[in-house]
């Protein structure tokens, strides 16, 4: 069924295909009974699939990944899908529109993406205006960034905005300090200003009355002295969480021909390319730190992936373009092979 909706989708755009999709979801699932139904499909439910991490209780351990909802917009009806939880943003305090199309890419010969939408979104202020109608009962996690024209040296007052507006209105945060497409975001993964940044995050944390988790997440580009900082830094501010890993650089091992990939030009590439260098990540930060909680995200497109992550240390993933290509039948598929898992050990 799928792939008969899929054939039409990827005649459009891809940015055009995301904005129908999400676009027609909402308005379907207004029609009383069809969230009803959807949910009879793709929600899967059992004691065994629900999680504890970083002190909040998963219904099941997959989540959609940042970049797919940055507004806020479609809580309601991806709920319906059978996500435990739904990552929103990244949020910048103000609006901003993101770098000019295209910056939407599909590889389908590789089953990827690349993309550099550069933070589009309505801002803080849309975002909280919408969460004040949650769904009940869905955890929803708040990604946060800084705007394109904020410079790395005032980067922390953004990312502050960003934690003490949405605090009352999200169940975790996460720092993006890793996508490729804000021009120097990255260089906030160094020492320094990683540490001061979370340090400042963490020290807001503590004067709530309860605080909430806080992750960071991670370039999969990153090499083992970078990840070793990374860890250091994540011990010394009691970080929550790490997510391994955002969108990558590097264009190694791609099916897709080097013409159209050149033309194609900057962004981060997502989907089974990354599959193995995500994996990693997770399987070094786990062999180096047996506590913090890891969110795997990067190449999920079925459930063997999705058991590699797992089984490398991670404690939750994440899909995105997975569920471009696999469509919503593939969080069914993998949380039920985690009950057939349980049931057979
Ligand atoms: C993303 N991703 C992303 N991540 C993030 O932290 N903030 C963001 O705004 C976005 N935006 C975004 C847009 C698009 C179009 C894509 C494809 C991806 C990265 C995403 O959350 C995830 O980390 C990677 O895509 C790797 O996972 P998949 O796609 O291989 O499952």
């Amino acid at each position: 069924m799928y792939s008969i909706i899929k054939s039409i989708l990827f005649v459009l755009s891809p940015e055009k295909a995301h904005n129908v999709t999400t676009s027609l979801l909402g308005i379907l699932c207004k029609i009383p009974g069809v969230s009803a139904i959807l949910r009879n499909w793709y929600v899967v439910e059992s004691a065994s699939l629900t999680k504890e991490v970083f002190g909040i209780t998963f219904p099941n351990p997959i989540g959609l990944a940042a970049g797919f909802d940055k507004n806020a917009s479609y809580l309601h009806s991806m709920k319906n899908l059978g996500f435990g939880f739904i990552e929103i943003g990244t949020i910048t305090p103000k609006s901003q529109l993101g770098n000019p199309q295209p910056r939407l890419f599909r590889l389908p010969v590789d089953e990827a993406l690349i993309n550099r939408m550069g933070f589009n979104n309505n801002g803080i202020n849309a975002a909280i205006k919408r969460l004040k109608s949650r769904p009940k009962g869905l955890i929803v996690g708040g990604n946060i960034g800084k705007n394109k024209v904020t410079p790395n040296e005032s980067a922390t007052g953004d990312y502050l905005l960003c934690f003490e507006s949405l605090f009352p209105y999200v169940d975790y945060f996460v720092v993006n300090v890793s996508s490729p497409n804000t021009p120097d975001l990255r260089q906030l993964q160094d020492k320094e200003p990683l540490q001061a940044l979370l340090s400042t995050l963490q020290k807001a944390n503590g004067r709530k009355e309860h605080r909430k988790p806080i992750l960071l997440k991670i370039a999969p580009d990153l090499n083992q002295q970078q990840l070793d900082d990374i860890l250091e830094i994540a011990d010394s501010t009691s970080l929550d969480g790490l997510i391994a890993t955002n969108t990558t650089i590097s264009r190694e091992g791609l099916a897709t021909l080097p013409k159209e990939i050149t033309e194609i030009g900057a962004g981060g590439l997502s989907g089974k390319p990354m599959q193995n260098r995500s994996t990693e990540v997770i399987r070094y930060i786990r062999s180096k730190n047996k506590r913090i909680p890891i969110i795997g995200v990067g190449g999920i497109h079925d459930v063997n992936s999705a058991l590699e992550k797992l089984s490398a240390g991670a404690d939750l993933i994440q899909i995105y373009t997975g569920f471009v290509y696999e469509g919503p039948g593939l969080v069914a598929r993998i949380n039920r092979a985690l009950i057939n898992q349980v049931e057979k050990a």
